[in-house]
């Protein structure tokens, strides 16, 4: 049986940053990557911006170039997936049936896009935007589909549809709560949202619910039947509905958890020697009141992904980096800083008309997130109100010419 001193698991951003950070900070352990896409670690990102739009080559997204692996005494076994773990043994298995080892587990596994639940379900012609193969297979039949339906109001629908709006498609973007983005962002960045979209000509639809996919005799989606009975043609369906966490073999081994895996401030988990880091790893979040949650981002799992390895080196400490998220769509850049999540205030600085505005969330008079649209100076100076937690005068926060930093306290 292989054995490795540091075994990871998942070859995305936060397994990849996590193998880069041991080599980095001179870790002289046995250090192997194991994942289950066939690729080298690449950026995610790009698959619903740029790299679908054919404006990135592949290598161009790779995180590291291909021979730095190798050099660095990572090894990688890719195309496998881990299904098994035994922390009792200390090792796991795949799925070519062997056992490996480890002195020191990092968990990386992400997630898998969530697939629709209704009838034509298993349709052929339905695409999810999670991997570089999902983005492939979409951009394949790009040049034969003229009607595209995106399922999904949230960032990889969104992104998606600007792409395809771009490129003359016809799209039909579908979403069943009563607004776009409701899971990250506020009312106001919802409606600014639907609003461009509908002026690139994307057909908005809200609080739209599928009822299934319609198909043709050979299995291929023609088309989304929507209750009520609308159908909306389509040569292809894009599903962007959030993702499933990839932790089934941690539970199964034990350890605490459920949507995604428990993790400690060091990231680790309930087993001995297993740590988690990234989309899957459930942890509570000093930027959301101690909230336990997942949070899906680069940024996220580069941070957790530093926190267990400092943990591994004897050097531990806790994780307490501040959220942030982008999104880009048409010529539009949302950043996003901090958590809105439970805020009982919005202010908007600036006049979304512009196309270039920010919206303050505020709970209990404090300043706990940002969304800046075409707006990067408030979001690079909201920054310090948010680690400051200090009450702010609102008329100054509201007020777009009086720059973040020079606000005064209420
Ligand atoms: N029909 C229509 N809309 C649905 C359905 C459905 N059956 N199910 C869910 N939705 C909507 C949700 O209301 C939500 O607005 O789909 C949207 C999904 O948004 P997210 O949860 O943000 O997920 P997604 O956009 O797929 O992104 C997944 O990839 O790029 C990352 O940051 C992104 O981490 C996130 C992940």
């Amino acid at each position: 049986m292989s054995h490795f001193d540091c075994l990871i698991v998942g070859a995305g951003h936060a397994g990849a940053q996590a193998a880069i950070l041991l080599r980095q900070l001179n870790y002289a352990g046995s250090v192997a990557i194991v994942g289950a896409e066939t690729v080298m670690p690449y950026e995610r990102p790009p698959l619903s911006k740029d790299y679908l739009a054919g404006e990135k080559p592949f290598e161009r997204i790779l995180l590291r170039p291909p021979a730095f692996w190798g050099e660095r005494g990572i090894d990688m076994a890719l195309g496998e997936r881990v299904t098994a773990v035994d922390p009792i043994a200390h090792s796991v298995r795949t799925t070519t049936g062997r056992d490996i080892g480890y002195g020191k587990l990092i968990w990386a596994g992400g997630g898998a896009a969530r697939p629709l639940s209704c009838p034509g379900a298993g349709a052929t012609g339905l695409f999810t935007v999670r991997t570089h193969a999902d983005a492939d297979g979409l951009m394949a039949l790009l040049p034969d589909a003229g009607r595209f339906v995106v399922i999904g109001g949230g960032y990889i629908g969104l992104e998606a549809a600007a792409v395809l709006a771009k490129l003359g498609k016809q799209v039909t973007l579908v979403e069943a709560q009563d607004r776009l983005l409701s899971r990250t962002a506020g009312t106001d960045i919802s409606d600014f949202y639907a609003a461009e979209h509908r002026a690139h000509g994307v057909d908005v639809r809200l609080s739209a619910k599928v009822e299934a996919i319609e198909t043709d005799a050979d299995g291929r989606a023609t088309g989304v039947r929507l209750e009520g009975g609308e159908i909306l043609p389509a040569d292809a369906v894009i599903v962007g509905i959030g993702i499933i966490s990839e932790v089934a073999p941690l539970l199964l081994a034990g350890a605490a958890g459920g949507d995604g895996v428990d993790v400690d401030a060091y990231c680790r988990t309930s087993l001995e020697d297993v740590y988690a880091v990234g989309d899957c790893a459930a942890h509570e979040n000093r930027f959301a009141r101690g909230q336990r949650l997942r949070l899906e981002s680069v940024q996220n799992a580069n941070d957790q992904a530093r926190t267990a390895v400092q943990h591994i080196l004897g050097d531990p400490a806790p994780y307490e980096a501040l959220p942030w998220f982008w999104s880009n769509q048409y010529d539009l850049k949302l950043q996003t800083v901090g958590l809105s999540i439970g805020h009982d205030q919005a202010l908007v600085r600036g006049d979304p008309a512009s196309r270039s505005f920010s919206v303050v969330y505020l709970r209990d008079g404090q300043v706990i997130a940002l969304d800046c649209v075409n707006q990067t100076r408030d979001y690079v100076q909201g920054r310090a109100h948010i680690l400051s937690g200090a009450k702010l005068d609102l008329a100054q926060l509201a007020d777009p010419a009086i720059p973040l930093k020079e606000v005064d306290l209420a």
